[in-house]
């Protein structure tokens, strides 16, 4: 029941049920075709009504969709944003309608944050630290300079921006780490795989690849191989997120190391939006819990993988 007049929610017509009104990224990734359908199926489970757009990796489709569902008074608004910057507008229409927003996946800068009630997703920057790590203990013995190329997830996006910075932080220290190539490949495994080609043209030798999503990992494995290269040894790789695909090719000794990030927020989702629509307090911050996998790990963890 959505508590009317309590400090919560406009509400779309005073029924018992919630309606969400949620504007997805786009399809661009293994990982966000699982966070859909767990959202999808999340909000079935609690009986809450979903509005579902896709915005195809478009902000404006986005503060498109969010100013429709002001229009229809839906329950909460949640939304994982395409890039960090330029919501406060739309949002505070939202927050003039009295529609609460949650943040879902991917956060906003916005310094105002009373903007939404709470974000749930994962610590970008410690992705990044993570892949970090691996790149210095896997190369830690060699001799000379250690050839990284980055393959970038969509500009201006919090994933890409973060991971890029947690990455950072850790190769830094060192000056034997040095990043040769490095350009946006749009979370997509066609791109990965465009980019990857061009970087094998233009970078010289590189002795491992740094991709921000696995998407783009399995397009540059296609690049690696058309260049009559061994991926996974040849040139080493190590790419976020942990989809069936990429601990396939992790097992398969294609990939080295993959950074989880968890795309089945559905079921903690639809807890926060039945708790921000009734008015209760939630906390600002909800962290999923993620892991990493080597080859050895990958190949265990196959067969239970979902998505
Ligand atoms: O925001 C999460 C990122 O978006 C995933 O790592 C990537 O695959 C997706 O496109």
């Amino acid at each position: 029941m959505v508590a009317a007049g309590c400090g919560s929610a406009g509400g779309s017509g005073g029924g018992d049920s919630i309606t969400l009104g949620f504007a997805q990224v786009g399809a661009e990734s293994g990982w966000r075709t699982a966070n859909t359908k767990s959202v999808r199926q999340a909000a079935r489970d609690a009986g809450i009504e979903l509005k579902f757009s896709d915005a195809q990796q478009k902000q404006e489709n986005q503060i498109k969709a969010i100013r429709s569902f002001i229009q229809q008074r839906v329950d909460v608004i949640a939304f994982s944003p395409v890039v960090e910057s330029g919501w406060d507008t739309v949002l505070k229409e939202a927050q003039r309608a009295d529609i609460p927003v949650v943040l879902t996946d991917r956060a906003i800068d916005s310094p105002d944050t009373s903007l939404y009630e709470t974000f749930l997703g994962s610590d970008f920057v410690e992705e990044g630290r993570k892949a970090g790590r691996w790149v210095t203990e896997e190369f830690g013995d060699a001799e000379g300079t250690v050839r990284i190329a980055e393959l970038q997830g969509t500009t201006g996006s919090a994933p890409a921006n973060d991971r890029k910075q947690g990455f950072a932080e850790v190769i830094g220290n060192d000056a034997k780490y040095k990043i040769v190539a490095s350009q946006t490949g749009d979370f997509t495994r066609a791109k990965g795989k465009e980019v990857m080609e061009a970087f094998l043209k233009s970078a010289g030798e590189i002795d491992v690849l740094y991709a921000h999503n696995d998407d783009m990992a399995l397009g540059a494995i296609e690049a690696i191989e058309g260049a009559g290269l061994k991926p996974g040894e040849d040139i080493k790789i190590v790419s976020v997120d942990g989809v069936k695909d990429a601990l396939q090719a992790a097992a398969d000794g294609e990939i080295n190391y993959v950074v989880e990030c968890n795309p089945l927020l559905g079921p903690q989702l639809m807890d926060l939006v039945k708790k921000v629509a009734a008015g209760e307090q939630v906390p600002k911050r909800v962290e999923v819990e993620e892991t990493a996998f080597d080859q050895q790990a990958a190949e265990k963890a196959l067969p239970d993988r979902k998505y």
